[in-house]
């Protein structure tokens, strides 16, 4: 207990949204401390016994798709869940050191914030990496209460409120009221399943093979999810699969919507079915309120704009889609009894 003050008195407690796509960490007092890819590189020993880190985030995803035999660059967490442990938790400590500046001696309570289908196993499994990373106390909050906190929505009030979290790994749609969530339902899909998409579009299309940052750049530079977005353009450099060299192709928007059809269908398709199992006060409240966008997959051109239709409920996109997880997890951070209330036990 005594030890536990004197270690609070030295370590800034910090909120971490360990995404598929992006880790950030928020530090109490200090607010966005770190905002990196949750890519880690790592080097097989000769002996085939283990493995040395040898970058994480920026440096890392530098490297996605261009190391040589013995580096691997990994995305430790796939699909919304945490596919490599080991992994995950050199990951957590590099974050965790970074965030007090490599001091080694720090123990902060961390929030964590998990996809609400987490299981019992992964919970553990997570706060474990967690103590193991360096955390004196951890509090695990799901990520669709996070995002509702950190848009500004009021979670603890009687009222219905639903969030969509469109991440990297999958996309998440909750209905909060009373600190609680009401009905809930994820799909794996995402910004990775909307690169894939593009990837295996280019290849039908144009016999070429593009890798999964150049996916990204499109997905971002021209993708849209509507018809009525007007058409633009962008050259694209793959492989030719035919001929094996490098060539370059003009796509368009029109074609990249095309692509993403799919995905998109899934997506919209998650919010129905969370729609129908809503009951119906919480329903009628979401009518009024309309449904809240956070998350990076948000950002897809006029995304929003067919959520508007397909639904006919007015849909708001937070002011940060990127951050608002962690935010959300920073102000439970500051917030104890909130915290209590909402973190999972
Ligand atoms: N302008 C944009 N248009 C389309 N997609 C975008 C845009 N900006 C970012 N993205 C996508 O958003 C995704 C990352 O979002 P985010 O950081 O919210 O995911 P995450 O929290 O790491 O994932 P998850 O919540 O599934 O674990 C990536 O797939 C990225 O390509
Ligand atoms: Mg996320």
């Amino acid at each position: 207990m005594f030890l536990d003050k004197i270690a609070g008195m030295f370590s800034q407690d910090l909120a971490i949204d360990l995404g598929t796509a992006n880790t950030l960490v928020y530090s109490r007092g200090r607010g966005l401390v770190c905002s990196e890819p949750s890519v880690v590189a790592v080097l097989d020993k000769n002996d085939g016994k283990g493995q040395r880190v040898l970058a994480v985030g920026h440096d890392a995803k530098e490297m996605l798709g261009r190391t040589p035999g013995s580096i691997r660059a990994i995305r430790p967490i796939k699909d919304g869940v945490i596919a490599d442990f080991e992994v995950t938790e050199a990951m957590l400590r590099y974050f965790i050191q970074r965030a007090h500046n490599r001091r080694k001696l720090a123990r902060p309570r961390i929030v964590v914030c998990v996809p609400p289908c987490i299981t019992s196993v992964e919970k553990r499994a997570v706060r474990e990496s967690a103590i193991s990373a360096g955390a004196r106390e951890v509090f695990l909050i799901e990520e669709p209460m996070a995002a509702a906190i950190g848009a500004g929505l009021d979670v603890t009030a009687p009222t219905g409120n639903m969030v969509v979290d469109i991440g990297g790994g999958t996309t998440d749609v909750a209905v909060i009221s009373l600190s609680g969530i009401v009905a809930s339902r994820s799909v794996r899909t995402g910004g990775d399943k909307m690169d894939e998409a593009i990837i295996n579009y280019v290849k039908r299309k144009y016999n070429m093979l593009i890798g999964e940052r150049t996916a990204e750049a499109i997905k971002m530079g021209i993708g849209t999810a509507s018809t009525e977005t007007v058409t633009s353009s962008m050259e694209i450099k793959g492989r030719d699969l035919v001929a094996g060299i490098p060539k370059i192709v003009e796509t368009t928007s029109d074609e990249i919507r095309e692509a993403l059809v799919e995905p998109i269908h899934a997506i919209i398709e998650t919010v129905h079915l969370t729609l129908e199992k809503t009951p119906p006060e919480l329903a009628a409240d979401i009518v009024d309120r309309g449904i809240m966008l956070v998350g990076g997959g948000s950002l897809l051109c006029d995304l929003d704009q067919v959520l508007r239709d397909e639904t006919k409920l007015p849909i708001l996109r937070s002011e940060d889609p990127y951050t608002a997880v962690v935010h959300g997890a920073g102000k439970a951070l500051d917030n104890l009894s909130l915290l209590r209330e909402v973190a999972l036990g």
